[in-house]
């Protein structure tokens, strides 16, 4: 007997992409359980170099970062979308506990493992630190947020997480974001920057497969939870980068002629032989873009916090 109850966003949303020309799945659903656990062991691999880069950052600049969240204010709550293991953030949490200031913790991440993963890591290691962990889409918790509490609000957004927005979505957040925000509230973004194409196709296309896996978890996700039958086997896993627009682009491809079955949307998909479903948008960045980015939503750019190599940068924002 079939226990799950139908996931409607998941159902309606493959349905959208994968019926539609050219096809697309959201990147979003990369991280059901299996998925987070595969994410991070790519951010474990050395050619993933933009955890190394913010681990660098926050190491380096703990003390000014602190310093700016609390600048001014008795009390503020740190909200962070996308927190999954917490682990560069933790480095931000010590530091802040350590130098007894007070601020609430409220991560947002869309799986519930890794938030309750997160908890009990939490929990044993800064006894002392206000945690309330929220699960959920980043678009619907933050408007839930509103009229929260009175305190500054610092949002946390990293790892270049942003880099999976297109324009639009980019446009959509920082706007509800900028409308939240009160003057005075801060914002610390995870750019990826440009750099050389070879170091970038280096972290998407991995030689330890790690990427592939994630991606065909995809597959295999749709295929648990509506009911599908996509044979993994069938797809090659394909990451190519523009340097011109920055962006990063991941694709399954079809290496066959094939329909796959989704049963709980009672829909059959049919494949061209080296048809692609476009998985991801990782975006690179320039430092103009940022500045612009950010004076279009009413933050002007308080700090450009940079790793050693220029590859990665953490911008600290403050609304106006
Ligand atoms: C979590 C969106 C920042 O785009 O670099 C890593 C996800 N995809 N390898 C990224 C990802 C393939 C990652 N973000």
């Amino acid at each position: 007997m079939k226990q799950q109850i139908l996931n409607y966003e998941l159902a309606t949303d493959t349905l959208r992409g994968l019926t539609a020309d050219p096809k697309y799945l959201l990147s979003k659903y990369f991280y059901d359980d299996a998925g987070s656990a595969i994410f991070q062991d790519i951010m474990q691999m050395p050619e993933y170099y933009l955890t190394d880069c913010e681990f660098e950052i926050f190491t380096t600049y703990r003390k000014q970062i602190s310093e700016s969240f609390h600048e001014g204010v008795q009390a503020f709550d740190l909200i962070e979308l996308g927190s999954g293991d917490g682990l560069k953030t933790k480095i931000l949490l010590q530091f802040l506990v350590n130098n007894a200031v007070d601020f609430r913790y409220i991560p947002i991440d869309i799986s519930h493992k890794a938030n309750v993963d997160l908890l009990n890591s939490l929990k044993s290691e800064l006894p002392v630190l206000n945690v309330s962990p929220k699960t959920g889409d980043y678009f619907q918790e933050v408007e839930k947020l509103n009229g929260y509490s009175g305190l500054r609000k610092v949002f946390l957004f990293l790892g270049s997480n942003i880099g999976n927005f297109s324009d639009d979505e980019i446009d959509r957040f920082f706007s509800q974001l900028s409308t939240l925000c009160h003057k005075g509230d801060k914002l610390l973004v995870g750019f990826d920057l440009k750099k050389s194409p070879e170091v970038i196709m280096k972290a998407y296309s991995d030689p330890h497969g790690h990427t592939r896996r994630f991606n065909l978890n995809h597959l295999i996700r749709i295929n648990r939870e509506l009911n599908a039958n996509f044979n993994p086997e069938n797809f090659e896993h394909q990451a190519v980068y523009d340097p011109q627009t920055g962006a990063a682009k991941s694709f399954l491809v079809s290496t066959v002629v094939q329909s796959v079955y989704i049963a709980d949307l009672n829909e059959r998909i049919h494949f061209d032989k080296w048809e692609p479903i476009f998985m991801e948008l990782s975006r690179k960045f320039d430092q103009s873009t940022i500045e612009r980015i950010a004076a279009e939503h009413g933050f002007g750019v308080e700090s450009q916090f940079t790793d050693k190599r220029d590859y990665f940068v953490n911008s600290l924002w403050v609304k106006k």
